[in-house]
């Protein structure tokens, strides 16, 4: 058994990995002004500062490359960060459709893609996304989705996700590692139940390839990704 490490240990391996992260965004994922101005119009809206990282908002362009999409979907939209990343990973013609149940969010989305010169391949749509959803059925398929909205949801979302996609989508959920409460015996509360299912079902429907990711910054939460095969 290794010895428990000492504060001093941890510390330094936390300002380690926060220097190594650094560097990486600063190499990979740098965030320009469009990106920056989105945070600040997001706080100062009053809107809870939970959206992805830069490097999730790179990594989700990797995925946009990977799967050829040109269609994108996102469930939970906050102030539009991570839509201006996966926007800017369509090509010319291509679409990102996010769902967003708060109306204020949606405009505070949609002034940040109009700044981010964006609007013309971005879409925000009001409304709970379980109602949202079916309505999408004739815009299908969606090349990439991604799940970021109330986590007692995810079951139903990764449902209507599988529905909306084809062979080769990528599925992508965020907050699916929450300090491993998912794993407990039970989940903690209705959130963590949520996310549990989601977890159970990508490992165990044969239809798709999965895997949970947990972020490089404290590993105490992180993605969801699945490849519908
Ligand atoms: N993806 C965003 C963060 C989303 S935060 C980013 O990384 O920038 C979660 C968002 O989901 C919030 O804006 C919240 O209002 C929205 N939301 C919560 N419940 C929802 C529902 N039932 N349908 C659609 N959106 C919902
Ligand atoms: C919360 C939601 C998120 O999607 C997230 O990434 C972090 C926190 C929240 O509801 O608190
Ligand atoms: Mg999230």
């Amino acid at each position: 058994m290794a010895e428990t490490p000492t504060v001093e240990e941890l510390t330094r391996n936390a300002h380690l990995r926060q220097e190594i992260e650094a560097q990486i965004i600063k190499r990979f994922a740098p965030e320009d002004e469009a990106l920056r101005e989105t945070l600040a119009a997001q706080k100062r809206a009053g809107l809870p500062e939970i959206q992805i990282s830069p490097i999730q908002g790179r990594f989700l362009q990797v995925l946009a490359a990977a799967c050829n999409a040109k269609k994108i979907l996102e469930i939970g939209a906050l102030g539009g960060y991570s839509g201006i990343w996966l926007a800017r990973s369509l090509p010319a013609g291509g679409k990102l459709i996010t769902l967003e149940l708060d109306q204020k969010h949606a405009e505070v989305v949609r002034a940040a893609f109009a700044r981010a010169g964006v609007a013309d391949r971005a879409e925000v749509r009001v409304g709970a996304a379980i109602n949202s959803l079916p309505t999408l059925q004739s815009e299908a398929p969606f090349d990439l989705i991604f799940i970021d909205a109330d986590k007692g949801g995810y079951p139903a979302y990764l449902e209507w996700a599988i529905k909306l996609a084809r062979q080769g989508s990528i599925i992508v959920a965020d907050n699916c590692v929450r300090f491993g409460r998912p794993f407990q015996e039970p989940p903690p509360d209705a959130d963590n139940a949520g996310v549990a299912t989601y977890n159970q079902q990508i490992a165990s429907n044969p239809h798709l390839r999965s895997i949970l990711l947990p972020n490089d910054d404290d590993g105490m939460d992180g993605f969801a990704v699945s490849v519908v095969v």
